[in-house]
């Protein structure tokens, strides 16, 4: 990792650059890896600092990557601040952005797709059908180009990490998943790209989701096993507000516990599990999860 403040980053641009750098990495070096969609913010560079702590090179992706955007979702308007990136980039010691057009990436008759079978059933999968295939197939691409020898992604996706994770095993890639856990601002907010949409009313109101998972943590803590209850719980913590004046209401996507292993909802919890929840503020969708024991 280069020594950062002032050190340039160097930024390639096409996946030509990228393997030939990969190629001239001397062979006992190791490379960590953090793929992002940009607009980096303290999640992202906690990802980043827990990868330079680990190996000699670390690089970072920036591309909004198409294929997980369903057809009403943000992508258009997704933030890609990609100078004041670069700049985080930099002060933090990153040896190489690899930021591709987003024309060059995919060829115009890509057909060729990664599906990790059956824990895309529930929670974000449900919601967004195609999202994990499109981040398994950028992901698998990436780390083809890339090679890393470590990667890291935020617990805040818990599914994206946990999906990853299962598609690195199943085929064997020759790599470490390394899981960092979520960065939040002091009212408990889950950093994300997205906060940027919120207004300050919102961001004050989404404040109460980590607040609603942290009490059902609690009455899991003190024995309370039942998921309806806890999920009972953390919705009465939830402040949706009132209705909005566009036509884009605040509202519950899903609240659910499942098995960390399946990602299946169960009903009493006797086994490592995921609270997770997904909510909108107009048209802006948060999701938070605590891991629990
Ligand atoms: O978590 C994200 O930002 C994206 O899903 C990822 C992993 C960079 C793939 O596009």
């Amino acid at each position: 990792m280069g020594e950062g403040l002032g050190v340039r980053v160097l930024v390639l641009r096409s996946l030509s650059d990228l393997r030939q750098w990969r190629d001239a990495v001397p062979h006992g070096k190791s490379v960590g890896f953090v793929p992002t969609m940009g607009a980096l913010h303290a999640g992202h560079m906690k990802l980043i600092e827990e990868c330079g702590k680990d190996v000699d090179l670390t690089i970072v992706s920036i591309f909004v990557n198409p294929l997980q955007f369903g057809p009403n979702e943000d992508l258009a308007r997704y933030p890609r601040p990609f100078e004041q990136d670069q700049k985080l980039c930099e002060q933090a010691g990153v040896d190489v952005i690899f930021a591709p057009e987003s024309s060059g990436f995919y060829s115009v008759d890509h057909a060729t797709y990664c599906d990790v079978e059956g824990l895309d059933r529930y929670l974000c999968g449900a919601s967004r059908p195609g999202h994990f295939r499109g981040v398994c197939t950028v992901v698998l691409k990436l780390f083809n180009l890339v090679q890393p020898h470590r990667a890291y992604f935020g617990k805040k996706d818990i599914q994206q990490a946990l999906i990853l994770r299962k598609m690195v095993a199943d085929l064997s890639l020759n790599l470490e998943m390394v899981l960092v856990d979520t960065v939040r601002e002091p009212s408990g907010l889950a950093l994300s790209s997205r906060n940027g949409y919120l207004s300050d009313e919102d961001k004050q109101r989404a404040a109460s989701l980590y607040r609603g998972l942290s009490t059902a943590r609690s009455a899991y803590q003190n024995g309370e096993r039942n998921s309806e209850i806890l999920k009972s719980i953390i919705r009465n913590e939830m402040d949706l507000g009132s209705v909005r004046a566009d036509d884009s209401p605040n509202r519950i996507d899903y609240i659910e516990i499942v098995s960390q292993s399946k990602l299946e909802p169960i009903i009493i919890i006797d086994q490592p599990a995921v609270m997770a929840l997904a909510v909108y503020y107009g048209k802006t969708r948060l999701i938070d999860n605590i891991l629990i024991p």
